[in-house]
């Protein structure tokens, strides 16, 4: 096992760069997660750690050890991919095994290793299968335990569950959040999904554009947001946006309007009466109000509304054309079409810089 240090590391494809000075520390045994955006440079930084593409500037050290020029194989890592990559002529065991025995470890010590790889994923009844035989989740177990018989340093997970279905991406979510609290091995796991992010980490890194947007635990990304892109990338649904104007400034309060939000005070720093800022509220800080001239209201009308049941989802068009969506933990009845006002609590908002 091992930490990691990325030190201003960069990518660049021809005259594109793609990983824009990321400086990163990981514990020995954390769990980070990468996540972001389709094509914000998440595997291709995963890659970079692996040793599949060159690094064009700065340093990778693992295990306090620079490793820019060092092979892949020496590295100490182990790649699971989102195809699963499994040799389809081959048995479970051969395909766990197939690795070790390149490299020549002793048969027994195989089998030692195979077996107890079999064990930690519930491989143990499957070993004779070939890959067609198997589900997707079983699929990726294989492939998992292929990462895990080779003991390596660090783990890297790029998209592993983003081939099964939603109740089975679940379980495995679960599996492998089990299999690192038994394997106390520091992993890295890319993701474009940020449940997946804020269920397994103990570490988030946001991503996008090639970027570090920050990093944190995640509780810490939901309650803190950084800026207004990691805002709306972190929760479900997106947290509403509204484009406002500050009114006044007193002792780190800013009272903030628009035509869609009612004059509200936030905490904020930094700001200058008269300047534009985005106020952030999420849907979940909505709640239905009676009176519409309040502080903070907004007001419009409902344009869909979603009964999940023990939730319900519903889009508000306001009047200044913005919308909003509010989260309502209950089932309860709005009519499509009617006036609503929903009201938030300002310590719940957060308020960006234009
Ligand atoms: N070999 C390559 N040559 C040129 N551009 C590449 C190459 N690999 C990736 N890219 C580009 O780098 C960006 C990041 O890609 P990638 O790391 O795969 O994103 P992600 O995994 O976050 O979806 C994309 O714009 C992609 O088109
Ligand atoms: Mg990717």
């Amino acid at each position: 096992m091992a930490g990691l240090r990325l030190d201003k590391l960069r990518k660049t494809f021809g005259a594109v760069e793609i990983i824009r000075g990321v400086e990163l520390e990981i514990a020995d045994g954390e769990f980070v997660v990468f996540v972001g955006p389709s094509g914000c440079g998440k595997s291709t930084l995963l890659r970079m750690i692996a040793g599949l593409e060159d690094i064009s500037g700065g340093d990778l050290f693992i295990g306090g050890e620079r490793c820019n020029d060092m092979e892949p194989r020496d590295r100490g890592i182990a790649m699971v991919f989102q195809s699963y990559a499994l040799y389809p002529h081959l048995s479970v065991y051969d395909n766990m095994s197939f690795g070790l025995t390149l490299n020549r470890t002793p048969k027994a010590e195989i089998e030692m290793r195979v077996r107890e790889a079999a064990r930690i994923l519930k491989l143990g009844q499957l070993l004779d299968r070939r890959p067609a035989q198997l589900s997707g989740g079983q699929r990726q177990r294989v492939a998992i335990g292929r990462a895990i018989v080779r003991k390596p340093r660090v783990f890297l997970f790029d998209e592993p569950l983003s081939n099964l279905d939603a109740a089975l991406r679940m379980d495995m979510r679960m599996e492998i959040a089990r299999l690192h609290k038994e394997l106390g091995a520091t992993m890295i796991y890319v993701t474009h999904d940020q449940v997946e992010a804020m269920t397994l980490a103990d570490k988030i890194v946001v991503l996008e554009g090639g970027k570090v947007q920050q990093v944190g635990a995640p509780i810490e990304l939901y309650k803190k947001p950084a800026n207004r892109f990691v805002a709306g990338f972190i929760g479900s649904p997106k947290m509403n946006f509204f484009d406002v104007t500050v009114t006044d400034v007193a002792s780190g309060m800013a009272t903030v309007e628009s035509a869609a939000v009612a004059p509200v005070s936030v905490a904020a720093g930094g700001l200058a009466v008269g300047k534009r800022a985005v106020l952030g509220v999420r849907p979940q800080a909505l709640r239905r109000e009676a009176m519409s001239d309040r502080d903070g209201t907004i007001c419009g009308t409902v344009s869909l509304v979603e009964r999940l049941g023990a939730e319900t989802i519903v889009s508000l068009d306001t009047e200044s054309g913005a919308r909003a969506l509010a989260a309502i933990p209950q089932d309860e009845i709005f009519e499509t079409g009617s006036a609503v006002a929903f009201r938030f609590d300002p310590a719940q908002a957060h308020l960006f810089a234009a």
